[in-house]
């Protein structure tokens, strides 16, 4: 069974296709703003430019033509309207044309469920940490529940901002993670956490106050250590308080190498399991659509209206 996933929710367009559950290929390419943050209609535009090239590629990579694809799977949100709508038409086209099934999935569920296959942990506690998310997840009783998360922005949404005031283009995190292994001297920031949620708006105005008299590397080795500390105590508390024994760390600030390290040590501590997921599918991606569409695939052609604020334990799971 072929499955093509469709991954449109913010910057990144992705095609991915998966056979059997098998990863095939996983193609995509990320809209970069000029300057500033994300503007929605020019990122869903850069994606209806890109999308025919980039699911081409997907399938001749996969080695397989749209006609033998089984199911269209299209992440369903949460993300932009405009930059949904793109994946959702695409999917919705293409799976009429076809005659195949069309299935939504959930972008939050999709960095988890390949997070699982990446590492092979099966009931971890998930820590899912991107630009708009920052969440601690757990599985009970057929649903991924939410934990703790951000009670304002995603840790990977402060890193850009701060990152946009220090003049690095977006996304920042792989420049800040490169400066902060060239600081040595640690500043220190606001601490937020509030039982099993934190807090990151106030670490950001916090450095933004100190750009002119502190130095870039030092500031970028504060902000990692004092905000990936409280991501890791969070986790840890999900861990202790819900009798978990591995952690996995997801989504686009999973490709840091010291958020992993933090996560390694944490775990070695309390005797537990952590491995770390492959960079490939960190990020935002077509084939954790694919992946997941396919682990979807008894369930029924669902109403795939674009969800821009759909939660991660708004979704019932049935295959686990
Ligand atoms: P979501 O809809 O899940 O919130 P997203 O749109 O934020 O996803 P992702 O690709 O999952 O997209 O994550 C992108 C974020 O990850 C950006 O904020 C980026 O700066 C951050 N990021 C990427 N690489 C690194 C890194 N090495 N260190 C820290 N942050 C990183
Ligand atoms: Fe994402």
């Amino acid at each position: 069974m072929y499955v093509l996933g469709i991954e449109s929710t913010a910057h990144t367009f992705g095609a991915g296709v998966v056979k059997d559950g098998k990863i095939l290929s996983n193609e995509r390419d990320t809209y970069k703003p000029k300057q500033g943050g994300i503007i929605p209609n020019e990122a869903a535009h850069h994606h209806y430019m890109l999308a025919p090239e980039i699911i081409r590629r997907s399938l001749k990579k996969a080695n397989v033509s749209m006609d033998k694809i089984d199911i269209f799977a299209v992440s369903q949100g949460p993300g932009l309207m405009p930059c949904l709508r793109v994946g959702y038409q695409i999917s919705r086209f293409l799976s009429d044309k076809f005659n195949k099934k069309i299935i939504g999935v959930n972008h939050c569920i999709a960095h988890i469920e390949i997070a699982r296959r990446s590492t092979g942990l099966m009931d971890p506690v998930m820590l899912y940490v991107s630009g708009g998310n920052t969440q601690v997840i757990t599985y009970e009783n057929g649903r991924y529940i939410v934990f703790g998360e951000t009670q304002d922005i995603g840790v990977g949404n402060m890193i850009d901002k701060i990152g946009r005031k220090m003049g690095i283009p977006f996304p920042a995190g792989p420049i800040i993670e490169d400066l902060s292994k060239k600081g040595k001297n640690y500043i220190k920031l606001p601490y937020s956490i509030k039982g099993m949620d934190v807090s990151f708006s106030g670490m950001e105005t916090f450095v933004s106050r100190l750009l002119n008299t502190k130095k870039k590397e030092d500031l970028c080795f504060s902000i990692q250590e004092t905000a990936f500390a409280m991501l890791i105590e969070a986790s840890e508390r999900a861990m202790a308080y819900c009798k978990k024994e591995s952690l996995v760390i997801t989504g686009g600030v999973a490709g840091n190498d010291r958020l992993n390290e933090m996560g390694r040590i944490m775990c070695k501590e309390r005797g537990a399991k952590f491995v770390r997921m492959e960079k490939e599918f960190s990020g935002d991606n077509g084939a954790m659509i694919a992946y997941t569409g396919y682990l979807m695939r008894d369930y029924e052609t669902m109403d795939v209206t674009p969800l821009p604020t759909y939660r991660t334990d708004a979704v019932e799971i049935k295959y686990r």
